[in-house]
């Protein structure tokens, strides 16, 4: 009964306890979530906005109540090497050692390739891609060498199946995989998994923009019939950064309502 009683998990003892959390693309719609439910795992959390959301950051810390006081925010464009470099150094300075990377920046410009020009297209790879491996290359030899890290990369259901209108996108979140599978393998021998969460339509900002009309197109094929909430990214998020998780690595997580299955 005693040892029974020594096996209850304690609920004090937060899976993320003791932590240290970056989360880019942070102040956006999914970013924010991943934020809330890392904070309630017990991580201290920092947040990566663009430069361009300055005056947004005080109501952006409001809504995450009592949550909100505790997070270390960052301003950086991390399409630019340097300025995330200065970024991460600036998080450890306040934090310490980062063990968990969350990469979460990411924008669209929609066109139909024939209509897309060089600017849309460099601004979404540098944006979604460049950032990932910037991020990524900052953080990770420090997390190899403490012998802990977790690397998680939001790709999206368009990296998978393609999207008409999206050939920029698309390519930078199939890219991100890519990414993902080649620093799992680099990572794994150190304690240091690295997975990709590729969601689909999720009730954002950027959902919200799409015309109606293709709107109503692309929800004709979701099979759960919805789109998808935050919440329901930053879960899987955040069972992929637990401790418990670190048999996982160089895999594809899936929330798309069923939009795209693969085997
Ligand atoms: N398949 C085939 N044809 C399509 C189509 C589709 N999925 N979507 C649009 N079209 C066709 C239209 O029927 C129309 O054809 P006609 O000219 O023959 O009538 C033509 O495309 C219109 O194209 P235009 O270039 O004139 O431009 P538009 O102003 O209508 O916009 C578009 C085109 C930007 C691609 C628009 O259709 C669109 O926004 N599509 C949705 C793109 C999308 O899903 N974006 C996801 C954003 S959210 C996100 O990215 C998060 C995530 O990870 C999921």
């Amino acid at each position: 009964m005693r040892a029974r009683q020594h096996l209850k998990p304690d609920p004090k003892q937060l899976a993320l306890n003791g932590r240290v959390a970056v989360v880019t693309g942070g102040t956006g719609a999914i970013g924010t979530e991943i934020c809330r439910q890392l904070l309630e795992a017990g991580a201290a959390v920092a947040a990566v906005g663009h430069p361009s959301e300055t005056d947004r950051i005080p109501n952006w810390r409001r809504g995450l109540g009592h949550l909100g006081r505790g997070i270390h925010v960052e301003l950086a464009d991390l399409a630019d090497y340097d300025a995330t470099a200065i970024a991460v150094a600036g998080i450890e300075a306040a934090l310490g050692p980062i063990d968990v990377l969350v990469n979460g920046a990411g924008i669209t410009r929609d066109a139909r390739l024939v209509k897309m020009d060089p600017q849309q297209w460099r601004k979404v790879i540098a944006t979604n891609l460049d950032s990932v491996f910037n991020a990524t290359r900052t953080v990770f030899p420090g997390m190899c060498a403490r012998g802990f890290g977790r690397v998680v990369n939001i790709a999206s259901v368009n990296g998978q199946k393609g999207q008409f209108g999206q050939a920029n996108y698309s390519a930078a979140k199939a890219g991100i995989h890519g990414f993902t599978m080649a620093v799992a393998q680099e990572g794994a021998a150190h304690g240091v998994t690295v997975n990709t969460v590729s969601p689909g339509y999720i009730e954002t900002p950027m959902t919200a923009s799409i015309k109606p009309q293709a709107l109503e197109r692309v929800l004709g094929q979701i099979p759960v019939r919805r789109l998808g909430r935050p919440q329901e990214v930053a879960r899987v998020v955040v069972f992929l950064c637990d401790e418990a998780s670190g048999y996982i690595t160089g895999a594809n997580l899936a929330v798309n309502g069923g939009l795209f299955m693969s085997a």
